[in-house]
């Protein structure tokens, strides 16, 4: 089954013609239907869909891995430019959310009310567990933390009452494609651990047929990078592209240890997989 993914917003910029920011969005093709998953954090994403000729207006539906604002903030925008389309996110994506380090605080949630999203989209579907996003795609729901490297998130927050807690982030999810060959997983930032969601998938998938999206390997707990490297290596996926909050370093890692089963991730990608 052919299945292609389109890197519309990454942290960087694959050719002169493209944009880049801290964000992460990826048109994937399933048979022939689109479904948008994340949507960075600007219009950059719509820019960049034009700059590679993708109409927006033809996705099927847009499903969102977490409510931080680089995966959020662009949806607006491309609901202008795609027209009503179902919304799919888990209800916590709305949670006010915080990064603090010392003296530094700052707001990173999602920079729309319920409200908002509602009034723009075709209809908004928000589910803790699994819900399919279009034929044979599907959002997994919430993750079960099995792991004991994938525990924390260091400086990342929910408010409530005025008052920061360790955001446990339920609403972080991956998409997964399920196709002959194995499961397609896109993940955004993968704060629930790269490990916990491959895991999770593989309860009811025999193989991992390929990776996509951010492991916030080159922004989180760094006790993460070891074992998740090992754990990739174990497994037999045919290819991986990892982006976004993976870091430059630890892109260059994988690019080293995974050789041609790695891509590193950049807009523009426009690739099968
Ligand atoms: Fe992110
Ligand atoms: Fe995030």
């Amino acid at each position: 089954m052919e299945v292609k993914v389109a890197i519309l917003n990454d942290n960087i910029a694959g050719a002169p013609s493209f944009k880049a920011e801290h964000g992460l969005s990826v048109l994937v093709e399933v048979e022939g239907k689109s479904f948008l998953w994340d949507c960075g954090q600007s219009d950059i994403t719509v820019r960049n869909a034009k700059a590679m000729g993708f109409d927006l207006r033809a996705i099927y539906g847009i499903g969102l891995s977490h409510g931080h604002y680089d995966h959020t903030g662009g949806l607006l925008s491309v609901l202008e430019a795609s027209g009503p389309k179902r919304v799919f996110m888990h209800p916590a994506a709305f949670a006010p959310r915080y990064f603090k380090a010392g003296e530094i605080q700052r707001f990173i949630g999602m920079p729309y009310s319920r409200g908002a999203v509602e009034g723009i989209s075709l209809e908004l579907v928000l589910s803790r567990g699994p819900v399919e996003a279009m034929p044979g795609v599907r959002l997994t729901g919430e993750v079960p933390r099995v792991t004991i490297f994938e525990v924390s998130e260091p400086n990342l927050y929910c408010m409530e009452d005025d008052e920061l807690f360790p955001d446990p982030f339920l609403d972080d999810q991956a998409l997964v494609i399920e196709t002959p060959e194995g499961a397609v997983v896109l993940t955004g930032c993968a704060h629930s651990g790269v490990v916990n969601i491959l895991k999770h998938v593989l309860e009811d998938h025999q193989r991992i047929r390929a990776v996509i999206g951010g492991t916030h390997l080159g922004l989180g707990d760094k006790r993460r990078i070891q074992p998740t490297m090992d754990f990739l290596d174990e497994l037999d996926i045919g290819k991986m592209i990892f982006n976004h909050c993976t870091g430059i370093a630890v892109i260059s890692q994988m690019m080293d240890r995974f050789k041609d089963r790695f891509v590193p991730g950049q807009t523009g990608i426009v690739m099968a997989v």
